[in-house]
Parts: C-alpha cells; sequence; structure tokens
C-alpha cells in the first residue's frame, strides 16, 4: 500500500535539499516517486496557499488560518496522496499535518486536540510512514533564510523568534512522543551525513516491506 514520507521541521532546515536528493535516490531503487508541498501541490491547493502566505493579509484570524491549512491538506491527500499510495508509489512531502500541530498548536497556542480533530476530518485515514525532522537552532535556520544578523532583528522580528521557538519545541515533543514515526536530523551536519542518515531508515522500511506504524 505504498510509502508515505513528510518532512517537517523549523524554517531553514533544508527540507527543499534533502527532500529531492531522497526521491533521486528511491527513484534508482526503482521506486516510484511523486513529490509534493504543502500549502499546495493542487490547482485549489496552490490558490489557497497565495491567500495563506500573502503578507497583506494580516488581519487573518487563527481560525481561519488553520481551516485554510486544512483546506488545502484535504484537497492534496483526496486528489494526489491517496491515489498514488493505492498505486503502491511512494508519496514524499514537504509539510504535511504535523506542521499545523507545530505552528498552530504549539507556535499560537491553539488547543492541540481541537487541531488534531480538524486534522483527522482533512485527511481521513492517510498517516505518514515515516516523519523527517530537519533540526536546528532558530537563530541558525532564520538566518539561513532571511540572512541578516539577529542583533539587528526589530520588535516583531524578534516576536517571531519566541513563536518559531515554540514550534521547535513542538516538533521535538511531537517527536518524543512517537519515535517509530520520526526520524529527527541535526540540521546542522553536512548534507550528505544528513541524507545518509534518511537513507538508511528508509532503506529498513522498504527492507521490512511493511511501513512502520502500519
Ligand atoms: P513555505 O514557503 O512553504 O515555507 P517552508 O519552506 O518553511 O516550508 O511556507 C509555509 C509556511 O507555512 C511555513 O512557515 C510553515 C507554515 N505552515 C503552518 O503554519 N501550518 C501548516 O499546517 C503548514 C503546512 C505550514
Amino acid at each position: 500500500m505504498g510509502l508515505f514520507i513528510t518532512f517537517e521541521g523549523p524554517e531553514g532546515g533544508g527540507k527543499t535539499t534533502q527532500l529531492p536528493l531522497l526521491a533521486a535516490w528511491l527513484r534508482e531503487q526503482g521506486c516510484d516517486v511523486l513529490t509534493t508541498r504543502e500549502p499546495g501541490g493542487t490547482r485549489i491547493g496552490d490558490a489557497v496557499r497565495a491567500v495563506l502566505l500573502e503578507p497583506t493579509h494580516t488581519e487573518m484570524r487563527a481560525q481561519t488560518e488553520i481551516l485554510l491549512f486544512s483546506a488545502a491538506r484535504a484537497q492534496l491527500v483526496g486528489e494526489v496522496i491517496q491515489p498514488h499510495l493505492a498505486r503502491s508509489g511512494v508519496v514524499l512531502c514537504d509539510r504535511f499535518a504535523d506542521s499545523t500541530l507545530a505552528y498552530q498548536g504549539y507556535g499560537r497556542g491553539l488547543a492541540l486536540d481541537v487541531l488534531r480533530q480538524i486534522t483527522d476530518f482533512a485527511i481521513g485515514p492517510v498517516r505518514p510512514d515515516l516523519t523527517v525532522c530537519l533540526d536546528l537552532p532558530v537563530l541558525e535556520g532564520l538566518r539561513r533564510k532571511r540572512g541578516g544578523a539577529a542583533a539587528e532583528w526589530n520588535r516583531m522580528e524578534r516576536e517571531e523568534l519566541a513563536f518559531h521557538e515554540a514550534v521547535r519545541r513542538g516538533y521535538l515533543a511531537l517527536a518524543a512522543a512517537e519515535p517509530q514515526r520520526w526520524l529527527v536530523v541535526d540540521a546542522r551536519q553536512p548534507v550528505e551525513v544528513g541524507q545518509a542518515r534518511i537513507r538508511e531508515r528508509v532503506a529498513g522500511l522498504l527492507a521490512a516491506g511493511l511501513p512502520a506504524g502500519r
């Protein structure tokens, strides 16, 4: 029944580097690989993504944000992920439901049980077999993404830093609660070192024939 792998983590961890490297390796192993990302990955999801990430939408409520992320996810699962898994393919997804728990739950402080209910409604029975968390200290990640010295950041950016710290702590808590599903990779290591750890874990899943957690 296919293999579903998600990539998660705070900003600047290198998901967009590691995910294609894994996809290329899996294709060499003969897997039928589909890569996608959240929010987006479908026509409707891309339209929702534009609404979500538009910098001028400062009035967006946290509730609206969750429902929009979940709407994009519901579409992606039904239109792309589930059909590919049903064909015994491998799906690699840049962010998935754990992003909502980490960012909206741990980051914005919204109740995790409510978020889980909304997320479960959106994704139905589809669950990742493996979730790779590319972890690194928040300051390093934000610097990688934006450049610039932290000392020059303004008040908002400092607030944002606390938010991102909470997101990172959230990811580590989620990973600790479900170690059989998660692989936490230190994203400060060279890319090849991280990639080797990921491949090792994925090779184990492929060899077992049966994804962990199913
Ligand atoms: P994106 O540009 O894709 O960032 P990244 O390269 O870090 O994935 O923007 C996605 C942003 O949306 C990112 O900051 C994480 C956030 N996000 C949530 O807050 N909740 C979610 O459920 C998802 C999927 C993403």
